[in-house]
C-alpha cells in the first residue's frame, strides 16, 4: 500500500484524496452557491413525486434532499466515503451509496431521472460517466447536469486563473485529467451528451452569485475548498503566491457591494436531455 504522503499517480486518485478531506470546507464555501442551481436542475428534468432519481456526485446530498422533498424516490451516489457519511448525517431518510460515476452499481434502466450536479468536471472519463448515466436510465427517462460557465463568465475562477497566469505557473504537476472547462462550452457540452446516446439536448444558463464578507475571505475560500484550483495555488512559490493573492484581492474588490461585501457572478450551465429509444421493430408514426 502506498503511504498517504506520496503524490497521487492518477487523476481519479488525486480527486478522491481531495474530496475525502474537503467535506466541511466544501459545505462552508460552495454550499450556498451550488444550492442556487438545485431547483433549476430539478425543474429542467421535471422531477416529480414517485420518480426514481439518481443523484450522481451527490456530495453532501443537497440535490438528493431537494428531489426527496418533491416526493421522488432518491438515491445519492458519490465515490467519497466522507461525502457519503456527511450526506447520511444531514439527510438520514435518503439512500446514499458509495460508487464511481464511471461504473455505476445499478442495473440497466433503473431510474426515471439521473442528475449530475457540478460533478462532470471532476471525473477522469466524463464520456464514460455520460454513457453510464444513459445505461441506468429507463427508456423515456430524463438526464440533467449542471456545470460552471467558463472563466470569462464565472468570475471566481476567472480572477484566479488570470492572476496565476500573470504571476505564477499554470503547471501544478497534477496527474493528467480532462480540461477543467470542457463542459463550460455549450457546443462541446451538448455534443458530449448527444454522443452518449441522448436526444433533445437543451442547455440554459443559470445566473448565480458567490457571496463573501471580504476579498480576503474569497481567496481563503477558493484556496481551501476547491480541488484543482487549490492544487494550482498550492503549487506556487511563496513569493509568487503572495503576488497572486494580492492580485486576486485587488480584482475581487471590483465586485464589492455596500458594506464591503463581495458578490461574484458564478453562472452555471444547466443541460437536460432525454433517453428516447425506438423499440426494435417499432414503426415511427410520420
Ligand atoms: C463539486 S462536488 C458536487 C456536490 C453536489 N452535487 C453539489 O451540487 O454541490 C463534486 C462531487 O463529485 C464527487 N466525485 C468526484 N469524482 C467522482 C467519481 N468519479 N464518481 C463519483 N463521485 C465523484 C466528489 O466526491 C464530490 O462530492
Amino acid at each position: 500500500m502506498k503511504p498517504a504522503d506520496t503524490a497521487p499517480t492518477t487523476f481519479r486518485e488525486f480527486e478522491h484524496r481531495a474530496w475525502q478531506s474537503v467535506v466541511k470546507l466544501y459545505e462552508d464555501y460552495f454550499g450556498a452557491l451550488t444550492a442556487q442551481c438545485i431547483e433549476p436542475l430539478l425543474d429542467a428534468v421535471a422531477v416529480k413525486a414517485g420518480d426514481a432519481v439518481l443523484d450522481i456526485a451527490t456530495g453532501p446530498g443537497y440535490i438528493a434532499a431537494a428531489a426527496a422533498k418533491r416526493g421522488a424516490k432518491v438515491t445519492g451516489l458519490d465515490f467519497s466515503s466522507a461525502m457519503i457519511a456527511e450526506a447520511y448525517a444531514l439527510h438520514p431518510g435518503i439512500t446514499f451509496r458509495e460508487g464511481d460515476a464511471g461504473n455505476l452499481p445499478f442495473p440497466d434502466a433503473s431510474f426515471d431521472v439521473v442528475v449530475i450536479g457540478f460533478g462532470i468536471l471532476h471525473f477522469p472519463d466524463p464520456d464514460r460517466a455520460l454513457r453510464e448515466a444513459f445505461r441506468v436510465l429507463r427508456s423515456g427517462g430524463r438526464f440533467g447536469l449542471s456545470v460552471w460557465t467558463g472563466p470569462d463568465k464565472a468570475a471566481g475562477f476567472g480572477i484566479v486563473m488570470r492572476a496565476v497566469e500573470k504571476h505564477g505557473s499554470t503547471d501544478a504537476k497534477l496527474p493528467p485529467g480532462p480540461p477543467f472547462f470542457r463542459f463550460s462550452n455549450v457546443e462541446e457540452c451538448g455534443h458530449a451528451i448527444a454522443a452518449a446516446g441522448f436526444s433533445e439536448v437543451t442547455i440554459t444558463e443559470n445566473p448565480q452569485t458567490w457571496r463573501f464578507p471580504s476579498a480576503a475571505a474569497f481567496f481563503d475560500g477558493i484556496s481551501a475548498s476547491t480541488v484543482r484550483t487549490a492544487a494550482l495555488l498550492h503549487a506556487q512559490t511563496p513569493a509568487n503566491l503572495a503576488k497572486i493573492r494580492a492580485e486576486v484581492e485587488r480584482e475581487t474588490l471590483l465586485y464589492s457591494r455596500a458594506g464591503g461585501k463581495i458578490e461574484l457572478p458564478m453562472p452555471a450551465l444547466v443541460a437536460r436531455a432525454n433517453k428516447t429509444l425506438t423499440e426494435p421493430g417499432a414503426v415511427r408514426a410520420v
